[in-house]
């Protein structure tokens, strides 16, 4: 496993505050190193607060920024459940990210398998050939410790040759998720050097317990799969999803 922090902070106003910065200065190191950042931001209803502050910084060049996405609901790019159009509204439009430098998923390709396809040979083509990683993956996590569209007891969790997959909907029989997804798979979430994971909240506590405990079991508690062998993982907490774990790091 790489190296893992976790952070807990006292409310969610500086967790915001320190994801911003953290994720600018990631940006900010691989532009210096390398050029250009490759950058996975996330969907969900914890990081528009995040993607408001990054819209604000002036720090951030983001013509040398490429954005990414962990995995997107099969919809048009304006439905309301749209990871790519709830970031182009709080982020790339106010912050004026260069229409070239987004790569979203075809959310709205009927034939799922193609567009999960798709989005595996542009971010193929996009990496470095040599040495193909993000420099950055932002996840959230959901209250079944689901990450990307990960969700426990998916096939996909075990998948380590494709970068992309598709999760039905018809998969399940519980309540997440109702639309069909596109999700990055561990295999890509693994070729990273850097992972923020932003959580919050009273309702996550047990998931953040289970995926931080001491057994390894990704089908149960999918964002044990954020531990590449090479990347430096962060987990980003509020009191509330730190709750259950604390006094036992
Ligand atoms: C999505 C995500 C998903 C999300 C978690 C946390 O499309 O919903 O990419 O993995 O990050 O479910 O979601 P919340 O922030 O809404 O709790």
């Amino acid at each position: 496993m790489g190296r893992r922090a976790i952070v807990t902070h006292p409310s969610r106003e500086t967790l915001f505050d320190d994801a911003a910065a953290q994720i600018e200065t990631a940006i900010d190191s691989a532009c210096r190193a390398r050029d250009r950042a490759f950058v996975v931001l996330t969907g969900g209803s914890t990081i528009p607060p995040v993607y408001e502050r990054l819209a604000q910084s002036v720090g951030i060049d983001w013509n040398r920024a490429e954005l990414f996405w962990s995995d997107e609901r099969c919809v048009p790019p304006d439905h309301p459940d749209s990871n790519y159009g709830m970031t182009k509204d709080v982020l790339l439009e106010p912050a004026g990210v260069p229409e070239a430098n987004i790569h979203r998923f075809d959310g709205e390709e009927p034939d799922r398998e193609r567009a999960a396809a798709a989005y595996a040979a542009e971010i193929e083509a996009a990496l470095a050939e040599d040495d193909p990683r993000f420099d950055l993956i932002v996840l959230g996590m959901g209250g079944d410790a689901h990450v990307a569209s990960l969700f426990p007891g998916h096939p996909l969790i075990d998948e380590t040759e494709r970068w992309t997959g598709v999760v039905s909907a018809d998969d399940f029989d519980i309540p997440e998720p109702v639309i069909d997804r596109l999700t990055l798979t561990p295999r890509a979430l693994h070729a990273t050097r850097e992972v923020l994971l932003i959580v919050t909240g009273t309702k996550k506590a047990p998931a953040v317990h289970g995926a931080l405990g001491t057994v390894r079991d990704p089908t149960q508690w999918p964002a044990q799969l954020v531990d590449g062998p090479d990347s430096r993982v962060t987990w980003l907490l509020d009191a509330d999803a730190a709750a259950e774990i604390e006094g036992e790091l």
